[in-house]
Parts: C-alpha cells; sequence; structure tokens
C-alpha cells in the first residue's frame, strides 16, 4: 500500500498526496494543492519550516543552516529539501 502525506493547519486537514520517496514535502504540498511559503529553497531560510506531527523526514547531516537542535527538538523539517520515506503528517504551523 502506498504511503500518504498529509497536510495539516492545526486540526484542519488541507490536502494529502502519495509518498514518491524522492519529492520534497513542497512538491507533494503542490500535488496535494497546498501552498507552503519558500524562499531560498535551498534549506537555507526556514521560511518553508512546517512541523512533524508522525512519520519521518530524514535530517541532513550536518543540518541545514535554516533550522538547529532546539528546532529540531520541537519536530521542525524544512519543506523544500524534506522528503518524507513512509506514512507522514505535518502540520503548516511552525514549531516557534
Ligand atoms: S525555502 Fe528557505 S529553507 Fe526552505
Amino acid at each position: 500500500m502506498p504511503f500518504v502525506v498529509r497536510f495539516f493547519k492545526g486540526n484542519l486537514l488541507l490536502g494529502s498526496a502519495h509518498v514518491d520517496m524522492k519529492s520534497t514535502l513542497i512538491e507533494l504540498a503542490e500535488e496535494a494543492g497546498v501552498k507552503i511559503p519558500t524562499n531560498c529553497t535551498s534549506g537555507t531560510c526556514g521560511t518553508c519550516m512546517v512541523k512533524l506531527l508522525e512519520g519521518e523526514v530524514p535530517l541532513t547531516d550536518p543540518l541545514p543552516s535554516g533550522l538547529d537542535e532546539y528546532l529540531v527538538e520541537q519536530c521542525a523539517r524544512l519543506s523544500c529539501i524534506g522528503i518524507p520515506i513512509g506514512e507522514t503528517s505535518v502540520d503548516l504551523t511552525p514549531p516557534l
């Protein structure tokens, strides 16, 4: 069964898309008709930050400059470079 990524704003489900193991959260959001703001699209600015509610969106090592240890502890992920690899839910409200 294919995995699905779900995009929430609080309790409201905005849309969902099938995880293909290579598309970023931004690309999948677009497919789902969900708009996530972006700026640098390279993991630097933090504009596209979302909160991971469940699932796996692996981090790079070292962390991209748009994230730090504290933000990671708060489940922050950057949509422009984050690729979900399983059943995933994110909240568009960043954990700040
Ligand atoms: S758009 Fe800048 S970190 Fe994603």
